[in-house]
């Protein structure tokens, strides 16, 4: 039976077009870019490079790009790094209850350090209200967090917006857009943040590599220091490799982007309408339109996550239960329950995520396989 990888919110394979040139790179590219002699220009201009792909791929310039171990230091480094680098005695922070564990985390090293911290509400869709970050602003508030597109249920924030209120009020904006770079437009100006994360792996490039967007003249200190890299932001020996396989894995992505996100939205709905016409009780987790492309999120009545994920990866689906990084957890998704998701409902929930390997064909085997499963457990608890 073929396996059918649905999980691409969790990761995705690496392009080939990526490992090609994370290959020559890493042959011809091989010196360290601090070095004085040639190899070591030559290695230091393929990374100038590739700041400069990164930087004009979200409208920015190459010296506001710090390139970091991926999402979750870029999460950790704006969060933890703008609001230790404010000058307030008491500072507030502002995120919406549906972050990423690396940006509630990063709070929660914050709240120890006395910073005072608001998580926003979200309606049942998972959207925050732009009002409703205008209402949370305090004069000690410095810094804003909201993630562009959800992991879980997809759902797309009015980034824009906020940004927009925010700069009025000159508060710091941050957004996590690991989810949404290389799949939805995404440009620093229009959404007006100051801070912006990316993750490689996210878009078919290699894992453990990423960026921050850091907007000219935003105040931010280091979590690593040493040679004094990337600006003095993020020390260490550049992975050159990796980053010239984000700057083709953003490339690739560029070309693709408008046609791949039309493909994805028409499998994920026709999966969704087959889906509710197999199996009966069940509900989708997420906004109906503003929504990533690829992400169908659902629970299923009467059912456990684990359970179901346990005969989907016996007959070959590779899904997930809500985020990946917490599939072992037995806690229910702090996403759901912000969303009012009944915990009950939420026990019982699937990410579907697609990317660029699914079919069409692949549409009514994945619903047969999900069907027959939920039937099978439904049965035995009767
Ligand atoms: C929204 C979001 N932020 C941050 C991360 C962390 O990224 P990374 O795996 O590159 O550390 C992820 C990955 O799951 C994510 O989905």
């Amino acid at each position: 039976m073929q396996s059918i990888y649905l999980d691409h919110n969790a990761t995705t394979p690496v392009d080939p077009a990526v490992m090609e040139v994370m290959a020559e790179t890493a042959a011809h590219f091989w010196a360290n870019p601090s070095s004085g002699h040639a190899p070591g220009r030559r290695a230091r201009e393929a990374l100038r490079l590739a700041h400069e792909f990164i930087a004009g791929f979200i409208g920015a310039t190459p010296g506001e790009i710090v390139v970091t171990g991926g999402g979750t230091e870029s999460d950790n480094l704006a969060i933890l790094g703008a609001v230790r680098a404010c000058e307030a005695e008491r500072p507030h922070v502002v995120i919406s209850a549906v972050e990423h564990h690396a940006i509630l985390e990063s709070c929660t090293v914050l709240r120890r350090e006395g910073v005072d911290i608001t998580d926003i509400p979200v309606d049942p869709h998972g959207r925050v209200d732009p009002d409703e970050v205008q209402k949370a602003l305090r004069d000690e508030t410095v810094l804003a967090s909201i993630m562009h597109a959800n992991n879980e249920v997809g759902t797309i924030q009015p980034v824009g917006e906020i940004g927009a209120l925010l700069r009025a009020r000159g508060i710091l904006f941050h957004t996590d857009a690991a989810q949404s770079v290389g799949k939805l437009p995404v440009q620093v100006d229009q959404l007006h943040v100051d801070l912006l994360t990316c993750s490689s792996h996210k878009i078919y490039g290699p894992k453990g590599v990423g960026f921050l967007y850091i907007r000219r003249g935003t105040p931010i200190s280091p979590l690593l220091v040493g040679g004094g890299q990337e600006q003095g932001l993020r020390s260490g020996t550049e992975n050159l490799p990796g980053i010239a396989g984000l700057a083709e894995a953003l490339d690739v992505a560029a070309q693709r982007m408008a046609t791949e996100a039309d493909a994805l939205r028409r499998l994920r709905d026709a999966l969704w309408e087959g889906l509710t016409r197999a199996v009966d009780g069940i509900r989708l987790n997420g906004h109906p339109t503003e929504r990533l492309p690829g992400t169908l999120n659902f629970s299923v009545e009467g059912v456990l996550s684990s359970d179901l994920l346990a005969l989907l990866d016996e007959v070959g689906i590779c899904v997930s239960a809500s985020a990946a990084c917490t599939t072992e957890s037995a806690h229910p998704s702090h996403v759901l329950s912000a969303m009012g998701v009944p915990a009950e409902l939420a026990a019982g929930t699937l990410r579907l995520s697609l990317g660029r390997s699914n079919r069409e064909e692949e549409i009514p085997q994945i619903i047969d396989r999900i069907a027959a499963a939920v039937h099978q457990l439904r049965k035995s608890r009767t």
